[in-house]
């Protein structure tokens, strides 16, 4: 049932007026002053509120000001017994929503009732379908948030299955890709690369040598010097483990940088001889983590070479094989952030990248 508030300081215009009301099967009550008119406000919930302008010891247009800072879906209707353009556009501005000029009578009222009522109606039912829709968004987003989270959970054990499979036909390497993955990650946040592109790259190392799953292993464990044939064998691995990951539905930079990830700043590398800004930072980073790692790392035909030759190895070719900052961020990591080779897994599949 519908509910008005009439304020008025005069008893028989409140009498009058709720009856009226209530004739029309509306639930009406009324109060003597703007203070008690809040109190009632403040336990029952009513759709408008006619109020008389001049009360002893309050003022309409306050308590409209007021109930609007309050509810500003109950309408509020001004009435006065003398009327002015001034004073019903000081209230129509201050959020009334209409203005009645006294004395007032039945047909009068109940018009001003009805419509107001309908407004009151019309607002309630758009923040109900405000509050659905909040709720339905949240629900949404929960989803979308589960889903995601499952969609990455999928992707990171996907990687580490691949890493595996790489090592486990070539066990002198095992634990090289996340090393390399770990260390490339390193640089590129000494570098101040954003987080996202970090741990992209981490993720592009734990797979940079993917493509070795086609090279035989006799060939990938041999202890002895490599024939060329076999070298080129071996060499064939960036380019397999691009053919590769371009078939699956992964970002292009991953297959694209495990491609480049032997190329040379000068052009010596392979397998397309890229130069310089033709090679991605993404696998100009690899490079050098690959570098540092594999000659810190026991090889089936010679015994590690430790952290100072890996470092003199890249500061020697820096601004030659190596970009130079990336050089420097490396070398900034060990000596002077205590970096120590890590080859855990930790995964945390940049989001959006899928
Ligand atoms: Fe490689």
């Amino acid at each position: 049932m519908s509910r008005i508030l009439i304020v008025d300081d005069e008893k028989s215009i409140r009498i009058t007026l709720c009856e009226f009301l209530k004739a029309e099967n509306i639930q009406a009550d009324s109060a003597e002053d703007a203070a008690t008119a809040l109190q009632m406000l403040e336990k029952a919930p009513y759709d408008v509120v006619f109020s008389d302008i001049i009360m002893p010891n309050s003022n309409g247009i306050d308590l409209l000001i007021e109930i609007k800072k309050r509810a500003p879906s109950i309408q509020v209707i001004i009435m006065t017994g003398e009327p002015t353009v001034e004073t019903a556009i000081k209230a129509v501005q201050q959020g009334a929503h209409d203005y009645l000029p006294k004395p007032i009578n039945r047909k009068m009222l109940m018009k001003a009732a009805n419509h107001a009522l309908q407004v009151k109606s019309l607002l309630d039912q758009k923040a109900a379908l405000e509050e659905l829709n909040h709720i339905y968004q949240a629900g949404l987003e929960r989803l979308v948030g589960q889903r995601t989270t499952a969609l990455q959970n999928a992707m990171q054990s996907i990687i580490i299955l691949l890493s595996t499979m790489t090592e486990i036909r070539d066990p002198y390497t095992a634990g090289h890709q996340r090393r390399v993955g770990n260390l490339s990650a390193a640089i590129a946040g000494k570098m101040g690369m954003a987080s996202s592109t970090v741990e992209l790259i981490r993720i592009i190392g734990y797979i940079h040598d993917i493509g070795k799953i086609v090279v035989p292993s006799e060939i990938l464990t041999k202890p002895g010097v490599l024939s060329p044939l076999e070298r080129q064998i071996i060499q064939e691995h960036s380019q397999k483990g691009y053919e590769m990951l371009s078939k699956v539905d992964l970002p292009a930079i991953i297959a694209e940088t495990v491609l480049q990830h032997h190329e040379r700043c000068d052009g010596s590398g392979y397998p397309r001889g890229l130069k310089g800004s033709e090679i991605t930072m993404e696998a100009q980073i690899l490079m050098v983590a690959d570098t540092v790692e594999a000659m810190m790392s026991h090889r089936p035909y010679r015994a590690a070479l430790g952290l100072d030759a890996a470092l003199n190895e890249i500061e020697k070719n820096s601004d030659k094989l190596y970009n130079p900052e990336i050089v420097s961020a490396c070398k900034n990591l060990f000596l002077e952030g205590h970096y120590n080779n890590d080859d855990s897994e930790h995964i945390y599949y940049p989001i959006g990248v899928v």
